[in-house]
């Protein structure tokens, strides 16, 4: 079994879909919630989680949205969950992202895809650490 960190973005915490979002993902069969936490993320944090896009043209945009509001940060755990939250997630580009999946149905703009989930069993372990370090 698999853990992965889900953040929930803060345009999905100011347009109040955080409800919706994880309703979808409690109902998966065979996935629990095992943290989950209210807030508002420091720049220290936002370096270490996006550290591998430092230097990109849309990396300080990136972390200026990322505070500009608090975050639902969330442990989710069970079978094949990382490639399961990616997939319910959808592409980063909420324009390609098919109907049904979080960012194809609620999302426009690529720097407000509303949810992030980890990426690889690596990505998962480090940022489970970064947001929650008791649970390392
Ligand atoms: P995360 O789950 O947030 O990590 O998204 P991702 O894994 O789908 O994408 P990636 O890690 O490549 O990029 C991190 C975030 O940076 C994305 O979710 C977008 O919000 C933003 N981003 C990535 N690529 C671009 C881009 O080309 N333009 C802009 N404006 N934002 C981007
Ligand atoms: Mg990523």
């Amino acid at each position: 079994t698999q853990r992965t960190l889900v953040l929930l973005k803060p345009d999905a915490v100011r347009r109040g879909l955080t409800g919706e979002i994880i309703s979808r993902i409690e109902r998966k069969a065979g996935w629990r919630i095992t943290a989950l936490e209210l807030r508002t993320l420091d720049q220290e944090t936002l370096e270490q989680h996006y550290g591998e896009h430092k230097g990109k043209p849309f990396y300080e945009p990136l972390v200026e949205f990322m505070a500009s509001g608090p975050v639902v940060a969330m442990i989710v755990e069970g079978e094949r969950v990382i490639e399961g939250l990616r997939a319910l997630a959808g592409p980063t580009d909420p324009i390609a992202a098919a109907p049904g999946s979080i960012r194809g149905d609620y999302g426009v703009i690529v720097r407000e895809n509303l949810i992030h989930a980890s990426d690889s069993e690596e990505s998962a372990e480090r940022e489970v650490k970064i947001f929650f370090p008791g649970r390392a």
